[in-house]
């Protein structure tokens, strides 16, 4: 058995974070997503692990991520020149894939169940494919399964206008050797993608046993900023327990559950759990309330912030509005000016978003 990370793509829909970076190493809970699906594959016994990487961003998730000695894991990047599909990603990783049966991941899903209950229904029903699925409330912007009284999968459609159910296809795939000899037979969608939805539809044509299990605990794909806060508050919520490493000065109150990496200190801060904090931060005259994920090397100073994430090296300084729902790009500066302003001054990238109340 071996596994598929798919962490290529564009990634348009987390932009502008992902304009200098991919997308599957933004931090949950201060660490890459890539690398909590990294540890669901490890934990359900599968080591042989091929990521998909883009020339964009490869080097970064493969220079971050390693060879896998950190996982107990050894893995190989495998690069596809343009985001074709997922299941052109399939066909780029064959040759890693060989004759073995996989388990196919996208890099930017997280999920709370475990897969060993998934890998063991698919080895003994010996299924050509498992696919999991969730109820959601949008299934346009989904693939979307049909299914008949028994649960056996009918049909797949990708985004539908009209969909036939609101099961969604989550990111996490078994396989068989056989997805290959369907990708061979199918074509590009109209969008252009070779598509893993009408891969599995394939299977299913030619008659192979393809099951659908539901996923009982949480799915997110992290592709945009609410679902980013949303997996940081859950994964915040479910792992976290308090290890205090950096230094807290007598005016500092630390309460609930709170990480603070090596090398932070805080200065007159209070600090309401959940709440990790990386290494070498410096804060001070600060409130971090609930549901905050603070990455390394990041600067605060008089600033009120909630349910927010912020990445490496960021520095905000005396903002005297409560931060809320925010995400923080890596070394992003945020300044209040001297004076009350009569007028605002931005420097802003393309495709930012900022509100102003
Ligand atoms: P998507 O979220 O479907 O596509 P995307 O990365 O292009 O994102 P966006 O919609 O924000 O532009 O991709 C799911 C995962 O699969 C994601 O981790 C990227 C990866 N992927 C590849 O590795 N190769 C591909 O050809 C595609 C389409 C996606």
């Amino acid at each position: 058995m071996r596994a598929l990370i798919l962490s290529g793509g564009k990634g348009t829909r987390l932009r502008p974070l992902t304009h200098t970076g991919a997308k599957q190493l933004v931090p949950v809970a201060n660490k890459p997503i890539l690398w909590y699906g990294i540890e669901r594959i490890v934990a359900a016994g599968v080591t042989d692990i091929g990521i998909i990487i883009s020339p964009e961003t490869g080097e970064e998730v493969r220079s971050k991520t390693g060879n896998g000695d950190r996982f107990g894991a050894r893995i190989t990047y495998i690069l596809q020149e343009q985001p074709l599909g997922l299941a052109h990603a399939v066909k780029t990783a064959q040759p890693f894939l060989g004759d073995e049966p996989f388990i196919m991941y996208l890099g930017d899903n997280l999920i709370e169940n475990q897969l060993q209950g998934f890998l063991t229904t698919f080895q003994s029903e010996h299924l050509d494919a498992l696919i999991l699925l969730r109820p959601v409330p949008n299934p346009t912007a989904f693939g979307v399964a049909k299914l008949d009284e028994q649960g056996r999968v009918l049909e797949l459609v990708e985004k539908p206008q009209h969909p036939p159910s609101n099961l969604a296809l989550v990111g996490i795939y078994l396989f068989t050797p056989m997805i290959h000899r369907a990708i061979a037979q199918i074509q590009p969608s109209a969008r252009g993608e070779l598509e893993i939805t009408d891969a599995i539809q394939q299977l299913i044509r030619l008659g192979h046993p393809v099951k659908a299990c539901q996923l009982e605990g949480w799915w997110l794909d992290t592709g945009k900023k609410d679902d980013l806060l949303e997996a940081n508050r859950l994964i915040l919520d479910s792992d976290l327990t308090t290890n205090i490493q950096g230094e807290i000065d007598g005016q500092s109150q630390v309460i609930g559950r709170v990480q603070i990496g090596v090398g932070s200190k805080l200065v007159n801060c209070t600090v309401r759990g959940p709440v990790k904090i990386g290494e070498n931060c410096y804060l001070e005259n600060c409130f971090i309330g609930p549901y905050s994920s603070i990455a390394d090397g990041v600067t605060l100073q008089e600033v009120d912030l909630e349910h927010s994430v912020i990445l490496d090296r960021a520095s905000i300084a005396g903002i005297h509005q409560r931060l809320v729902d925010s995400v923080i790009g890596q070394r992003a500066r945020l300044t209040a000016a001297p004076r009350r302003p009569k007028a605002s001054r931005f420097l802003i990238g393309d495709d930012c978003q900022i509100e102003l109340s």
